[in-house]
């Protein structure tokens, strides 16, 4: 039965026409308990979503919803290692590669736990020689520099967490991350390091994406100039690079010795692989046993999220509240504020797993979807933001729900720094659920001694419609534990909401049309001449950047003849 047909949508739809209307306020006047009624603690994670137009009605009809979309029996097929990627025909078992536990994961009648084990024990292995200066340069001095080059689930991750566990890495062992294929990112990362003592991992997939590997061919080129008088090239690689992959063959081709190299499995996605070898420039910089925190936090959101009832459970809830935006409140995007400047990365790495998990047009059957999907994820930190675009979450005209990160207690020793954080967190979600009504205003204003003419001309400026919906999410601190927990939880309300949307969650192939007209248009841009076959714009397009290299060729020529 199609999901709109389900008398459990329908249900949410009259009762959406009900509470179009209500003001979150009044919910918290009729229920004295509400802040404590509409919040869940575990893992170590507040979610207060009390600031939503959500009634207990609407909890009850949105597990209803849940329940008849098979929600539970969703989750179990994804712990029991079912085949739920269905357009790849694969299992999808991140939350192996983070399970803490003894008993198997069976997949295919094998326990994939063994070989997770080992490449973790590896893992170990190169971080413990790395930062204890054991493993070295190919001229003896330890390495103060590892470049992760990847991008997408092979970039996002292991940069969102190296960088929000920044207190927890080792002095003198700097990370940095080249993704983009734009010349400029490794250009740049390059000029700053000494090859004698740079380390490079080069982190992919599949191994045959077009920017991490012309970012790693170039990167060996940079160092097989450097270093052309110390060691021969065979030499050069074997030291200074390491390679996170499934295509064993690809890496061996590339030059990178099989004791540097660490698997992984068709069955951990790019966007969920940050658990994986993926995670070995995050084990490097932050060190192992901050590593497997960060897995043991994750475990513990895993074992919430299957053995809690909905209700009652932090990721389920987050998602139910979401999808009552996006599909029954017309409010399709979501902003994710962290309050925490080492999370500053965590929107970008949000938006490739949400958007590219539930950015999806046709359900698992392959039928239309006749209702919104995926929402549109963005953010940065506070306080920045605040002074940015918060202008638009208070007054504009679009209802944008808010994730507010926060954690209660400071990562550094700043006097004075950590409660005016926290008081500007706490009080963005004060006034975008209060705002500020016309008396107020007039009141205000007349205080200040303002003439009534001008009262009235500024007054509806100066009004915020307030009744913003917001999550706020609270952590104790943000320490490899609560940040394998917080990533872990919203990898399953992603997962939630794509189950209940009834779509594959796990593919990407709405990323592949760009990537395979690029390589008509690289054609024509190396031939010099726009092909026949693109539509006049695109056409027009190439012809015009050609005629620009052209200029630029003839203008520099013409500065060399001079
Ligand atoms: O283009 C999208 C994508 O396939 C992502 O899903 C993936 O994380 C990224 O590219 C990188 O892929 P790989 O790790 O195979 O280089």
């Amino acid at each position: 039965m199609r999901l709109t047909d389900r008398s459990t949508w329908k249900a949410l739809q009259a009762h959406s026409r009900e509470m179009g209307g209500v003001r979150i306020l009044d919910l918290f006047a009729q229920d004295a308990q509400r802040a404590q009624a509409f919040s869940i603690e575990a893992c170590g994670i507040l979610l207060d979503y009390s600031k939503h137009p959500v009634s207990a009605e609407t909890r009850r009809l949105l597990v209803a919803l849940a329940q008849d979309a098979s929600v539970p029996e969703q989750i179990a097929a994804m712990f029991d290692g079912r085949r739920i990627n269905i357009t790849e025909n694969r299992a999808v078992l991140h939350t192996a590669l983070r399970n803490r536990s003894q008993p198997p994961v069976m997949l295919d009648g094998e326990d994939v736990m063994p070989g997770i084990r080992a490449v973790l024990d590896r893992m170990r292995g190169m971080a413990e020689r790395v930062r204890g200066g054991i493993a070295r340069g190919c001229t003896g001095r330890p390495f103060t520099d590892l470049v992760n080059i990847g991008i997408g689930g092979s970039d996002l991750g292991p940069l969102m967490v190296t960088t929000a566990l920044r207190p927890y890495g080792l002095p003198g062992l700097r990370a940095h991350f080249v993704s983009n294929v734009d010349g400029a990112h490794l250009a740049a990362t390059l000029a700053g390091l000494d090859p004698e003592t740079t380390l490079f991992i080069v982190s992919s997939k599949t191994f045959t994406t077009q920017e991490t590997l012309i970012n790693a061919r170039s990167a060996r080129e940079w160092l097989l100039t450097k270093l052309a008088t110390i060691a021969p090239a065979k030499v050069l690689v074997e030291h200074h690079f390491a390679a996170v992959s499934t295509n064993l063959d690809a890496t061996a081709e590339f030059g990178i010795i099989p004791e540097r190299v660490f698997g992984f499995w068709d069955w951990v996605g790019g966007r969920y692989s940050l658990w994986s070898a993926i995670g070995l420039p995050i084990a490097l910089a932050i060190g192992f046993e901050h590593f497997e925190e960060l897995l043991s936090g994750a475990y513990e959101m895993d074992e919430h999220f299957r053995n809690t009832p909905l209700e009652r459970n932090l990721p389920a809830m987050a998602a139910l509240v979401g999808l009552w935006h996006i599909d029954f409140l017309g409010h399709p995007t979501h902003a994710v504020l962290p309050y925490a400047q080492d999370l500053m990365n965590f929107p970008a790495f949000l938006q490739q797993l949400d958007m590219e998990s539930n950015g999806k047009r046709v359900d698992r059957s392959g039928t239309a979807a006749d209702y919104p999907t995926g929402p549109v994820i963005w953010g940065a930190p506070g306080t920045n933001g605040q002074h940015a675009f918060f202008q638009h979450l208070h007054q504009g005209t679009l209802v944008t729900p808010a994730d507010f990160i926060v954690a209660a207690n400071a990562a550094d020793d700043m006097p004075g720094h950590h409660d005016i954080l926290l008081a500007n967190c706490i009080a963005q979600t004060e006034a975008l659920l209060r705002g500020k009504g016309e008396e107020e205003v007039r009141a205000e204003l007349r205080a200040r001694g303002m003439r009534a003419g001008e009262i009235e001309r500024l007054t509806p400026h100066r009004v915020f419609p307030g009744n913003r919906p917001s999550n706020t999410i609270v952590l104790e601190r943000l320490d490899p534990r609560s940040l394998g927990a917080l990533i872990a939880f919203y990898e399953h309300k992603v997962f939630v909401q794509g189950a209940i949307w009834n779509i594959n969650s796990f593919d990407q192939w709405g990323v592949e049309l760009g990537k395979q007209l690029a390589g008509g248009v690289l054609e024509d841009l190396k031939a010099g001449k726009a092909g026949d076959g693109h539509d006049p714009s695109t056409k027009r397009l190439i012809q015009h950047v050609l005629d620009r290299q052209r200029k630029d060729k003839g203008t520099l020529e013409a500065e060399q003849e001079r």
